[in-house]
C-alpha cells in the first residue's frame, strides 16, 4: 500500500505542549503555571460567552454550513458584505482551504521567515513548493528579492502576517501596496490586528479587510482566538474576493465550524466595547513589559504591535533560559529552534500579575548569573 508520495517526506507539525502535559512535566499544578508561550488571551472568554455556552440549546443539531447568522454579524463588524466572508475552524482551516483550492502539482507559495509556521506546514501538506524570502534584520520585507522570486517562480500565493508572528512588526503601508500589485494572491493574516491599532477601533485603521471586495487578489484572515480569547473553541474567519467565493464554498468542509464556537463568536460580537477593553489592557501591559525588559542587560526586546514580544537573549543560552523559567518558576515562554531565532524567546503578554512574576523570575536569574 502506498500513501501520497509527498506526505512521506514532510516533517510533523511540532505544536506547543498541552497545558496538562506541561504541568505534569514540571510537577506543578495547572493553576501554578503561567502560560506565555502561545499568544493566548489570558482574560478568557467574556462572561456572556460562558453563559451562552452553559445554555447552548442545539448541540444535537448540525451547524449551518454557511454560518449565516455569524456572517451577518461579522459583516457589520468588518463593514464588508457577508458574501465575501467565510468562517473556519480557526484561521488555520482557511489557510489550508486556500492551499487546497489553489495548489496543483508543481505550484508554489512565498513566505517571509521568521513567520507563522502554519503557512509552510499546510503548503507542504498540499504538495506546494515553499519559497522562503528571509526578512531583513529589522524584520522588514526585501521587495527586490520578492519581485525576482515572483517573476522567476510565479508563486500562486504570498502569505504575509500583519503584524508578523513572532516579532510583532508591521510592514509599511507602501510595501503592502507594492506587494498587492504583484501577480499572485496576497493573503494578509490579521490574526493580531486588533492589538496593532487604537483599541477602540478594533483594527479598523491598519486593517485591509475593507479593501477585499474591491480587489481580485487580496484575502484577509482574522481570528477569534486572540481578540476574544476563544483559541480552544477554534473559530476564525476570512474575507475573500468575490470571484473566489463559489469555489471556496465547494471545497470547504461543511460542518467544520461547531455550534458552540459559532454561538460564542456571535455572543461576543454583541459586546465590542468589552472586547476593546481586553485589547486595551493587553496593549498597556505590552508597553509595560517592553519597558521593563529594557532593564535586563542580557535581553534585547523588539518593539511589537501584537500581544507578544520577541526577545534576543545575549550572554546566556536562550533554550536554557526557557527551561529555567519553566522548571524554576513555572513560567512558559516560546523558544524557536529555527534558523535566525536560536538565541531568541517570544513572550506572550499576560495579565499584570503574570508580568510581575516573569520580571521577578528574570531578576532572580540575573542575580544567580552574577554570582
Ligand atoms: C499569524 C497567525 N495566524 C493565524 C493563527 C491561528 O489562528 P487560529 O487560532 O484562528 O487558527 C495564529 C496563531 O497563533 C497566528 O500566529
Amino acid at each position: 500500500m502506498q500513501i501520497r508520495k509527498h506526505l512521506e517526506k514532510i516533517p510533523p507539525y511540532t505544536p506547543i505542549e498541552p497545558f496538562e502535559v506541561l504541568s505534569a512535566r514540571i510537577e506543578r499544578s495547572v493553576d501554578q503555571i503561567i502560560k506565555l508561550d502561545a499568544n493566548e488571551n489570558p482574560y478568557g472568554p467574556l462572561p456572556v460567552v460562558r453563559e451562552t455556552l452553559a445554555n447552548l440549546p442545539y448541540a444535537h443539531i448540525y451547524p449551518d454550513p454557511e454560518s449565516r447568522l455569524l456572517r451577518q454579524k461579522l459583516s457589520q463588524f468588518c463593514q464588508i458584505p457577508m458574501d465575501n466572508l467565510l468562517i473556519g475552524a480557526g484561521a488555520d482551516e482557511l489557510i489550508d482551504l486556500l492551499l487546497r483550492v489553489f495548489i496543483d502539482e508543481g505550484d508554489s507559495i512565498v513566505i517571509f521567515p521568521p513567520t507563522f509556521g502554519m503557512y509552510a506546514f499546510d503548503a507542504r501538506l498540499n504538495n506546494a513548493q515553499v519559497w522562503e524570502i528571509p526578512r531583513q534584520s529589522d524584520f522588514s520585507i526585501n521587495l527586490e528579492v520578492l519581485r525576482r522570486v515572483v517573476r522567476e517562480k510565479q508563486p500562486k500565493i504570498i502569505f504575509l502576517a500583519t503584524p508578523n508572528n513572532p516579532d510583532g512588526s508591521f510592514p509599511n503601508a507602501k510595501v503592502i501596496e507594492q506587494i498587492l500589485e504583484l501577480p499572485a494572491l496576497v493573503v494578509l493574516d490579521e490574526a493580531y490586528i486588533e492589538f496593532a491599532d487604537q483599541p477602540q477601533a478594533l483594527g479598523s485603521n491598519l486593517s485591509r479587510i475593507r479593501q477585499v471586495p474591491l480587489r481580485d487578489n487580496l484575502v484577509v484572515l482574522r481570528t477569534f482566538s486572540k481578540l476574544a480569547a476563544l483559541a480552544g473553541l477554534r473559530i476564525g474567519y476570512g474575507a475573500f474576493p468575490t470571484w473566489l467565493m463559489p469555489t471556496l464554498w465547494k471545497a470547504k468542509q461543511p460542518y467544520s465550524v461547531n455550534v458552540a464556537a459559532s454561538a460564542a463568536a456571535m455572543a461576543c460580537l454583541d459586546y465590542p466595547d468589552e472586547l476593546a477593553k481586553m485589547v486595551e489592557w493587553l496593549v498597556q501591559e505590552r508597553q509595560r513589559l517592553y519597558t521593563e525588559l529594557q532593564n535586563f542587560s542580557f535581553l534585547s526586546a523588539y518593539p511589537s504591535l501584537a500581544n507578544y514580544i520577541l526577545v534576543r537573549v545575549t550572554r546566556m543560552n536562550a533554550a536554557q533560559l526557557k527551561e529555567r523559567l519553566a522548571y524554576q518558576f513555572g513560567i512558559f515562554v516560546r523558544y524557536f529552534n529555527s534558523k535566525g531565532l536560536q538565541d531568541h524567546i517570544r513572550i506572550s503578554v499576560g495579565k499584570p500579575s503574570d508580568t510581575d512574576a516573569l520580571l521577578g523570575a528574570l531578576q532572580t536569574i540575573e542575580k544567580e548569573e552574577q554570582k
